[in-house]
């Protein structure tokens, strides 16, 4: 077998708006962008192979988990805004075989109260959040250290 196929794979998901990190709201989520974030990612795990994925449209953010669900090792998802309003992705995370790990750039629990509701945390193997891009990392550790 060659060495690519013995890799695990794990999908990043992101939600809304995530496509303007580095723009958006620098002084909250960074000035990095989610390309440079990502590909920080690829270099610190060389051995993992990663997917990445980011959409605006909540019906794309559940294709992308039932199309990886049963086909990957594990799912990073920062679902962005519906992580605060969609049973449909809650739902996606419960339908499939996939761990999937929660993650957000700002502590939700410090921000607004409409973000200290989560509907998916209870769907998911855990959560992290507060850290910035590093967010991302330490739930990549956490889907390997299982
Ligand atoms: C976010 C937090 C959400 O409340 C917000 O809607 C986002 C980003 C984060 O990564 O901190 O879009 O998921």
């Amino acid at each position: 077998m060659s060495e690519e196929k013995n890799k695990k794979k794990i999908l990043v998901v992101n939600g809304p708006n995530l496509n303007l990190l580095g723009l958006r709201e620098p002084g909250i989520y960074g000035s990095t962008t989610l390309s440079e974030g990502m590909k920080a990612l690829e270099k610190r795990f060389p051995k993992i192979n990663f997917a990445f994925f980011q959409s605006n449209i909540e019906g794309e953010l559940v294709d992308a988990i039932q199309d990886f669900g049963f086909a990957s090792d594990g799912i990073v998802l920062n679902a962005g805004a519906y992580t605060h309003t969609s049973v449909a992705i809650h739902d996606a995370i419960k339908a499939i075989r996939t761990p999937v790990v929660e993650v957000h750039l700002s502590n939700i629990y410090s921000r607004e109260t409409f973000r200290h509701t989560s509907l998916i945390t209870s769907a998911c193997i855990g959560i992290i959040g507060g850290f910035g891009m590093d967010s991302y990392r330490l739930a990549v550790e956490a889907l390997l250290n299982r």
